[in-house]
């Protein structure tokens, strides 16, 4: 099964089922489980989504052994994320929080946003996470939501640098993010996409995109004679940028249908990856604007 490496040495699967979303939310235990019999095996939660515990559920209830599972989880701060970041000095006690309800250590855990840190304390922040890895009571650490500026924050004389950023990535986030993706390439951070469905599913018109993604999905389903929709060709995109996806959902039909995508050998050609990245980068529209659009100004495209 497809996965990514990371630069701590240990490899992530290119697709996780997010239960932090609409219906993949509030059925975590029965959804969850249904994603892991289907044979997805990345689930990506947070504090901020309240369903650590159910997550641990769906695992344990579920077949497979917690070995074959990957886990993300994240910290998030208190209540709403921006007001109330976490203390320094409460962060243990709060990672221990997530483990508890877990019932493990995850493989991989986040700062969900950079204002989960108390202002200007972002590095020492990191320095509390880098020190729970060290003692081998967290694994593999990374950040979600990081601006060019937060990851200089952290990356400055880092002992282990973040081994991921999660962001809301899609062809339409692609001209804005360049400088973090930048920062990423130099440092050996892999991408993980949330929200990679945005352009089909919260753009007001699907963009110039739409056509494009449409055609390509018929190619395929010719091609590799399943039925391939244009929200797979989004996902088969990032694969091709070696950008793992962090996707949701609630319906049994389309759970299935992920895993099959996970699992599938199915690839666009070059020429699509290459189109899909030209088109994408012709327009600016983001869906989570809260943390990444501040202070970090947006390039002059439109959005549609
Ligand atoms: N780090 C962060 O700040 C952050 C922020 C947002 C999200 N996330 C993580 O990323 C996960 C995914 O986020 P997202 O919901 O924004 O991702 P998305 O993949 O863009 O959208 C998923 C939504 O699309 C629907 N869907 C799935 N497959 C579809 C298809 N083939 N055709 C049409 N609709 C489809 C699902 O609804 P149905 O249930 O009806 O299938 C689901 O509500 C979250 O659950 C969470 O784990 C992280």
């Amino acid at each position: 099964m497809a996965s990514f490496q990371l630069s701590d040495g240990t490899s992530i699967p290119w697709v996780a089922w997010g239960n932090g979303t609409g219906q993949a939310k509030k059925d975590a235990i029965e959804s969850g489980k249904l994603a892991l019999e289907s044979g997805l095996r990345h689930i990506d939660t947070a504090q901020l989504y309240d369903n650590e515990k159910e997550t641990g559920i769906a695992i344990e209830k579920d077949s497979v052994s917690r070995g074959e599972v990957y886990v993300t989880s994240k910290i998030s701060g208190l209540q709403s994320q921006e007001e109330n970041p976490v203390p320094l000095d409460e962060i243990r006690r709060s990672v221990q929080g997530s483990l508890d309800r877990l019932g493990f250590v995850p493989d991989l855990y986040l700062i969900h946003n950079p204002f989960v840190a108390p202002p200007g304390q972002l590095k020492a922040f990191w320095k509390v996470l880098e020190e729970l890895k060290d003692e081998g009571k967290l694994k593999s650490i990374g950040v979600s939501n990081f601006r060019p500026q937060d990851l200089k924050a952290v990356l400055h004389g880092a002992k282990h640098k973040p081994v991921v950023n999660q962001l809301e990535y899609h062809p339409y986030t692609l001209a804005h993010l360049e400088p973090v993706l930048e920062t990423h390439a130099k440092h050996n951070i892999l991408t993980t996409s949330y929200g990679p469905l945005t352009p089909l599913l919260r753009h007001p018109t699907g963009g110039p995109l739409k056509p494009i993604l449409h055609r390509i999905a018929s190619r395929l389903t010719k091609k590799y004679g399943e039925d391939i929709d244009a929200a797979a060709v989004l996902l088969l995109w990032l694969k091709a940028r070696q950008v793992a996806a962090i996707t949701a959902s609630g319906n049994p039909d389309r759970i299935k249908n992920l895993a099959k995508i996970f699992k599938s050998n199915w690839e666009l050609d070059p020429e699509e990856v290459e189109e899909i990245t030209t088109v994408g980068k012709t327009i600016h529209f983001r869906f989570y604007t809260v943390h990444m659009e501040k202070d970090f100004p947006l390039p002059s495209l439109p959005r549609e």
